[in-house]
C-alpha cells in the first residue's frame, strides 16, 4: 500500500502540532475577507469566541446514547422545540437533531420507507417525486436506501412545477419533496401548492428548508407578507429539515428534522435487543455522536435570540438588496429566478459573453468563484462577512464584464474549462467517472508517498498534488 503512513515516534509540542497546522490552513479559502460566497456562516469573531469555548467545554463527551449525557440531552429536546415553534409546528411536532442536512435528508426517507412497509399496501412504494433543483442529498439518500428519485421539470421561475410533479405521482410514491429554498437559485418552492397536492393523494411531503429554515422566519418578520407560507402552517406538509449549521449559526454538525408527529418519526428509531454488548438503541443515523455541534447550536441560539437573528437578517438582506442591484444594473446580467432569501445566481443572456470567462476574471482578483449548470451560472450566498466586500465585488464584476465584452475570443481557462467542459460534456457517465477517478486518488495509494519513520519533531506535511487544487474548487460548491 503505497500511501501507508506511521504514526510519530515521538509527540509533539503543542506549538509545534498546532504551528504545523496554521501552516497547513495558508492555502485555504480567505472566507474572513469575503472572498467566500458560500460555506462559512459566520456572524462575527466574538460569536465565534463563544462558540470555540463551547466546543471545549464538550470535547470528551460522546452522545452514543441519548440517555448517556442528561446536558446534551437537555439541549437537544430544547433546540428541537424551539425549532418547532418557530416552524409553526404542532402540540404534536416532534423531531431529533442529526450531523447535518445530508442525515436529515437521509432520515426523512428512510423514515417514511420504513412507515410505509409497516403496512401491506405501503410496501410497494419506493419513488420520491421532487423537483430538478431538489438537493442531491435526496439522490444519494435515495440510492442508499434502494429508493428512486423521479424529478420534475421546474417552471419559468426556477421553482418546482407542482403541475409536473402530479404527472410523476403513481401507485409506487412514496412521498414529496420540495425546498424552501433550493439551493441553486435561492427560490422558493410553491409549498402550498406542493401541500395541496399532497394531502390529495395522501402523501407524505418533507420541505427541505436546511438552508431556510433559520432565515426565512426572521426575513418574514422583517417584511411581512413576503414569504408565503411554507411550514408546518400547511396542512400537507410532514416533516421539514432545517440546519442550525447554516443560518442557526452553530458550528458545523448539525441540523434539526422534524415531523409534524410521532406517527412516523417513530419510524427512524433503531433498536435491536440481542447483541451481546447489550441492548442497542439509536434515534439517528450515527452511533457515536459529538455533542459538540448540539453544544455550540444551543449556544448560538441562546446567545443570539430572536434580536440578535432579526439584526443579522436585517444587515445580510440589506447588502444582498445591494448586490442584487449591483448585479441588475449591468445590463449583460440576470438573475436567475426569484430569490426569496439571501442566495442568488446569475447568468449573462444567452451565456453572452460566456459566464465562465467571467468567473476566471474574478478568480484572477481572488474571489471564490461558485459555478452553476444548467443553465451556467454563478452563485452567491451573502453572509454578515462578505458585506464589506459587496461593493469591491461588484467593481470587480463589471470590469470582468468589460474585458469580456471586449475580449469575445476569450475562452475559459483553467479551472473553468474544466468546469465548462464538465457543465457541457453531453455524456454525464463520463463526467460521474471522471469525479470518481478522483475520489479514488484522492483516498487511494497513489496520494503521498510511502513515507520513513520520522524520528523528530519537525515532520513537513507533503506538499499534496497539484490535481487536488482544481478537485478542492470544484467540490468546494457542495
Ligand atoms: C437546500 C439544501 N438542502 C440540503 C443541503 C445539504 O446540507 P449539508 O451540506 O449540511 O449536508 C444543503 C446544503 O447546502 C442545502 O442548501
Amino acid at each position: 500500500m503505497k500511501n501507508r503512513k506511521t504514526i510519530p515516534l515521538q509527540g509533539q509540542p503543542e506549538e509545534a502540532v498546532l504551528a504545523n497546522m496554521e501552516a497547513m490552513k495558508s492555502g485555504d479559502p480567505m472566507w474572513a475577507e469575503g472572498r467566500t460566497w458560500s460555506l462559512v456562516y459566520h456572524v462575527d469573531d466574538e460569536h465565534r469566541a463563544l462558540l470555540q469555548q463551547t466546543a471545549r467545554l464538550f470535547i470528551s463527551e460522546s452522545y452514543a446514547n441519548p440517555f448517556a449525557v442528561e446536558s446534551i440531552q437537555r439541549m437537544e429536546l430544547d433546540i428541537i422545540g424551539m425549532a418547532a415553534g418557530l416552524l409553526n409546528g404542532e402540540e404534536s411536532t416532534a423531531g431529533t437533531m442529526t450531523s447535518g442536512g445530508t442525515e436529515s435528508i437521509l432520515l426523512s426517507l428512510y423514515t417514511y420507507r420504513e412507515w410505509a412497509r409497516s403496512s401491506q399496501q405501503g410496501k410497494k412504494r419506493n419513488e420520491l417525486v421532487a423537483p430538478l433543483t431538489i438537493h442531491p442529498a435526496f439522490e444519494k439518500a435515495a440510492h442508499l436506501l434502494g429508493l428512486k428519485v423521479r424529478k420534475a421539470p421546474i417552471d419559468g421561475h426556477c421553482r418546482a412545477n407542482i403541475a409536473e410533479m402530479e404527472k410523476l405521482i403513481t401507485p409506487r410514491t412514496l412521498l414529496l419533496a420540495v425546498s424552501a429554498p433550493a439551493y441553486p437559485h435561492g427560490t422558493l418552492d410553491p409549498v402550498e401548492a406542493a401541500s395541496a397536492l399532497a394531502l390529495r393523494y395522501g402523501l407524505p411531503l418533507h420541505v427541505d428548508a436546511c438552508i431556510g429554515g433559520f432565515m426565512l422566519p426572521w426575513v418574514e418578520k422583517l417584511h411581512p407578507g413576503s414569504i408565503p407560507p411554507w411550514d408546518f402552517r400547511l396542512p400537507g406538509v410532514t416533516s421539514i429539515s432545517a440546519d442550525t449549521h447554516k443560518f442557526g449559526y452553530g458550528s458545523k454538525g448539525s441540523s434539526v428534522l422534524l415531523f409534524r408527529s410521532m406517527n412516523h418519526l417513530r419510524h427512524q428509531f433503531f433498536i435491536t435487543t440481542d447483541w451481546p454488548g447489550g441492548i442497542y438503541a439509536s434515534p439517528t443515523l450515527l452511533g457515536s455522536r459529538s455533542a459538540i455541534p448540539i453544544a455550540t447550536a444551543w449556544a448560538a441560539i441562546h446567545s443570539l435570540g430572536q434580536e440578535g437573528y432579526l439584526g443579522i437578517t436585517r444587515n445580510i438582506m440589506e447588502g444582498c438588496a445591494r448586490l442584487r442591484a449591483g448585479i441588475e444594473a449591468i445590463p449583460e446580467l440576470t438573475i436567475l429566478g426569484q430569490p426569496c432569501m439571501n442566495i442568488l445566481a446569475f447568468a449573462t443572456r444567452s451565456n453572452k459573453p460566456d459566464i465562465f470567462v467571467i468567473a476566471d476574471f474574478l478568480e484572477e482578483r481572488g474571489w471564490v468563484v461558485d459555478r452553476q449548470q444548467r443553465p451556467h451560472s454563478i452563485h452567491l450566498t451573502v453572509m454578515q462577512h462578505n458585506l464589506p466586500a459587496i461593493g469591491k465585488y461588484l467593481d470587480d464584476l463589471k470590469e470582468a464584464i468589460a474585458y469580456a465584452r471586449n475580449n469575445p475570443q476569450a475562452k475559459a481557462q483553467g479551472s473553468a474549462a474544466i468546469y465548462g467542459l464538465m457543465a457541457r460534456i453531453p455524456f454525464r457517465g463520463m463526467v460521474s467517472s471522471n469525479v470518481r477517478q478522483l475520489f479514488e486518488k484522492l483516498y487511494g495509494p497513489e496520494n503521498g508517498e510511502t513515507e520513513k519513520a520520522p524520528s523528530g519533531n519537525n515532520q513537513q506535511m507533503p506538499a499534496p498534488p497539484a490535481w487536488m487544487g482544481w478537485l478542492n474548487r470544484l467540490l468546494s460548491k457542495w
